[in-house]
C-alpha cells in the first residue's frame, strides 16, 4: 500500500495554520514546519476584520469582503475542532475625520454610517474635540488574535492530526533544474542537524521571510510596534481607527493599540524610544483619557508586504509550491478566505489550474516584468 505524502506547509503563523486546518478538514495529509512561533505577524496584529474602516478598494476590498463574510462560519470550525473560543466580536469600527469633507473622501464611505460629532461623541465617549465626522462600520470587527485564535487554530490543527516540524528553520528550497518543479527542502532542525525531505508539493506562508526562500517574490518587511492599555471594561465599545492609529477593545477591557507603519527598519528587532512616543501620541490625539491606562505590554513584529499592498495567492513560481504570503495589514482579516482559496484550489488541483478571480487577481506574475522584445 503506498500512503500519499503530507503536503507541507512552510510557517506555523496564521496563515499556515489556517490552511493546515482547511487542508485536513478536506482530508489531506499536512506537515508544518516552523521556526519560530513568536515572530508570526499573526501575534503581533491587533486582530481589526476591517476592510470597510482601512478604506480597502479594488479586488482588495473584495477580498477582504469575501473574508468578512466567511469568518463567522471559520471561527464556529475553529472553536468546534478545538473546543476554545476566539474572541471574535462584531464590535462594529469608527473611524474619525477632522471634517465632513475628509469622511467622504474616505474610499468605502458610502458603505459606513455618517457620524455627525454629536453622535460620534456617543459611539465614542472621551473621543478628543477637534474629530468633527466620522464613519460607522457596523459590520466590521475584530477577533482575539494574540489571546485567543492563534491557539485555537493550532489546537484544532493537532486534534485533526496535522504534525508539526517546531523549530525546525527551512534553509532552502530545490527545484528540477528541467522541469522547475519542487524537489527537496532542506532545513535545520531545532538539535542543529541538516535534513533534506523530499517534496512535491507544499505553501509557502513564511510571511515577511518568504523572499528569503523564493527570490522572485517581491515581499518585505514592515515593521509594527504595538502596546496595550488595561481600561475601565466597557469604557471603549466600538474598535476606534484613527490615522497612524487605532485603539481595539477587547471583551475585558484590554485596549490593543497599534501601530507604527516602519518601512525603512528592515528586520531590526525591537522596540524603539521613537515607536512607542508616536503610539502615546496617537492615543493623546483620539482620546485622551487612555493617556491614564495603565500600560500592559509593549511588543513589535513584521508585516509581510509586496508593492501594490496586496498578498501573493496561489501557483508560485516553482511547480508544486502554492503560495500565501504578503498579507500586509490584513492578514487576520484576509486568513479566512486565503485559507478557503488554498484549501480548495490545492485540493482540486489535478483539474488543472485554478481558476477563481481572485487567485488570478493576486497570482504573484503580476509584478513580473514584461518579457523583453528586441526591436
Ligand atoms: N491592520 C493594521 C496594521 O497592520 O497596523
Amino acid at each position: 500500500m503506498t500512503t500519499t505524502p503530507p503536503i507541507v506547509v512552510l510557517g506555523g503563523g496564521l496563515m499556515g495554520l489556517a490552511i493546515a486546518h482547511q487542508l485536513a478538514r478536506r482530508g489531506h495529509a499536512v506537515r508544518v514546519i516552523s521556526r519560530n512561533r513568536n515572530e508570526a505577524a499573526g501575534f503581533v496584529a491587533a486582530g481589526m476584520l476591517a476592510p470597510h474602516a482601512e478604506g480597502l478598494s479594488g479586488q482588495l476590498l473584495t477580498l477582504g469582503e469575501r473574508s468578512l463574510a466567511l469568518i463567522p462560519q471559520w471561527v464556529a470550525q475553529i472553536e468546534h475542532d478545538s473546543g476554545l473560543t476566539c474572541g471574535l466580536r462584531m464590535s462594529g469600527i469608527v473611524v474619525p475625520f477632522a471634517t465632513e469633507d475628509d469622511s467622504r473622501r474616505h474610499p468605502t464611505a458610502a458603505l459606513g454610517q455618517s457620524l455627525t460629532r454629536k453622535a460620534l461623541e456617543q459611539e465614542v465617549p472621551g473621543l478628543a474635540p477637534h474629530w468633527q465626522a466620522g464613519l460607522l462600520f457596523e459590520q466590521d470587527g475584530q477577533i482575539d488574535n494574540r489571546r485567543q485564535l492563534m491557539r485555537a487554530l493550532e489546537k484544532a490543527c493537532v486534534s485533526l492530526g496535522v504534525q508539526f516540524l517546531e523549530g525546525a528553520e527551512v534553509q532552502a528550497l530545490s527545484r528540477h533544474s528541467d522541469s522547475q518543479e519542487l524537489q527537496q527542502i532542506s532545513l535545520r532542525t531545532a538539535e542543529g542537524e541538516v535534513q533534506h525531505h523530499p517534496c512535491r508539493m507544499a505553501v509557502l506562508c513564511s510571511g515577511a521571510w518568504s523572499q528569503k526562500l523564493v527570490p522572485e517574490l517581491p515581499i518585505f518587511p514592515v515593521k509594527g510596534q504595538m502596546l496595550s492599555l488595561q481600561g475601565p471594561r466597557k469604557a471603549l465599545k466600538r474598535v476606534i481607527f484613527g490615522p497612524g492609529t487605532y485603539l481595539v477593545p477587547r471583551e475585558d477591557g484590554l485596549i490593543v493599540v497599534g501601530a507604527t507603519s516602519e518601512r525603512s527598519a528592515g528586520f531590526t528587532a525591537g522596540l524603539t524610544p521613537d515607536g512607542q512616543s508616536q503610539l502615546q501620541a496617537g492615543i493623546q490625539d483620539l482620546l485622551p483619557m487612555a493617556g491614564s491606562w495603565p500600560p500592559m505590554e509593549r511588543w513589535w513584529g513584521f508585516r509581510p508586504c509586496t508593492p501594490d499592498e496586496g498578498p501573493l495567492l496561489g501557483p508560485g513560481p516553482i511547480g508544486g509550491l502554492w503560495l500565501a504570503c504578503g498579507h500586509h495589514r490584513n492578514g487576520v482579516l484576509l486568513a479566512a478566505i486565503t485559507a478557503d482559496l488554498l484549501a480548495n484550489a490545492i485540493t482540486d488541483a489535478w483539474l488543472g489550474a485554478p481558476d477563481d478571480d481572485l487567485l488570478k487577481a493576486f497570482h504573484w506574475g503580476r509584478f513580473q516584468k514584461p518579457p523583453h522584445h528586441n526591436v
